[in-house]
């Protein structure tokens, strides 16, 4: 559903993805995985057609990112840190408002409204401002108004960075539950447990460059490791004996 071809993104001199190609399955929920600066979030920002990448290709579901922009952005629902919410209206008045840019009727925005509330543990803050909100709460908001529209491609930049245990836990359960026969997730984090717990497939990034990509137990064989954190040190360590 998604597929990514050696993709290639510099700002000025500096190169933040260099070369990265790989492809998420129907079904799948796709880690990308890898240190601060490896390039997720330029990744991302590239698949949801926000930045245009300097070579290489991408298409999602089908249509090209370069060339049908809107067509990829129609298949997407995104889930960034930057989402912001209005701090004056409630979420469901937040919610609406995003849901109406869409071109969504009212009575679809219902319908979707009362499948996810529910599944993100919406409904006691459904009439409150969402200037008093916690990130938490905020967060399971722009969650929710990313993926009103119903998109078969979901994409998270680390959708539990700054949550509580719980919080956490809710939203990477959400996220489990987002898996269907014709969609698929890709999310960035730099959280192993997390990876562990969701991922189908991890690519591991680093310095912008595919560091390695496998299911878990293909990357404990490749490497002979049984921690996923293991197994990260050494793929990063050996890559930049490498460089
Ligand atoms: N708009 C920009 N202008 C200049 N440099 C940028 C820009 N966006 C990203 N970079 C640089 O590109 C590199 C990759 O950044 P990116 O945000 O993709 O990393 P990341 O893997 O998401 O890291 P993190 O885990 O910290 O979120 C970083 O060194 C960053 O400083
Ligand atoms: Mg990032």
């Amino acid at each position: 559903m998604i597929e990514v071809k050696d993709l290639r993104k510099s700002f000025g001199k500096f190169v933040a993805v260099d070369g990265l190609s790989f492809s998420v399955k129907p079904g799948e929920i796709f880690g990308l995985l890898g240190p601060n600066g490896a390039g997720k979030t330029t990744t991302l920002r590239m698949i949801s057609t926000i930045l245009k990448p300097d070579a290489g290709s991408i298409t999602v579901n089908g249509y090209d990112a370069l060339r049908e922009p809107e067509r990829v952005r129609a298949q997407l629902g995104v889930v960034a840190e930057s989402n912001g919410l209005y701090d004056r209206l409630t979420a469901l008045e937040n919610i609406r408002f995003f849901a109406r840019l869409y071109g969504l009727s009212e009575e679809k925005i219902s319908e979707r409204v009362r499948e996810l509330a529910p599944r993100l543990g919406l409904d006691a803050f459904m009439h409150k401002r969402a200037g008093q909100f916690s990130r938490g709460m905020k967060q399971k908001v722009s969650i929710a108004i990313a993926l009103i529209h119903d998109p078969p491609v979901l994409i998270f930049d680390e959708p539990t960075v700054g949550l509580d245990v719980m919080t956490a836990r809710q939203v990477r359960q959400f996220i489990k539950e987002c898996r269907r026969p014709d969609k698929c997730v890709i999310f960035s984090t730099h959280i192993m447990s997390e990876v562990e717990r969701l991922c189908d497939r991890i690519a591991i990034i680093h310095k912008g460059r595919l560091a390695a990509v496998g299911t878990l137990s293909e990357l404990r064989q490749r490497s002979g490791q049984e921690d996923l954190e293991e197994i990260f040190v050494e793929l990063v360590e050996g890559e930049d004996r490498a460089l």
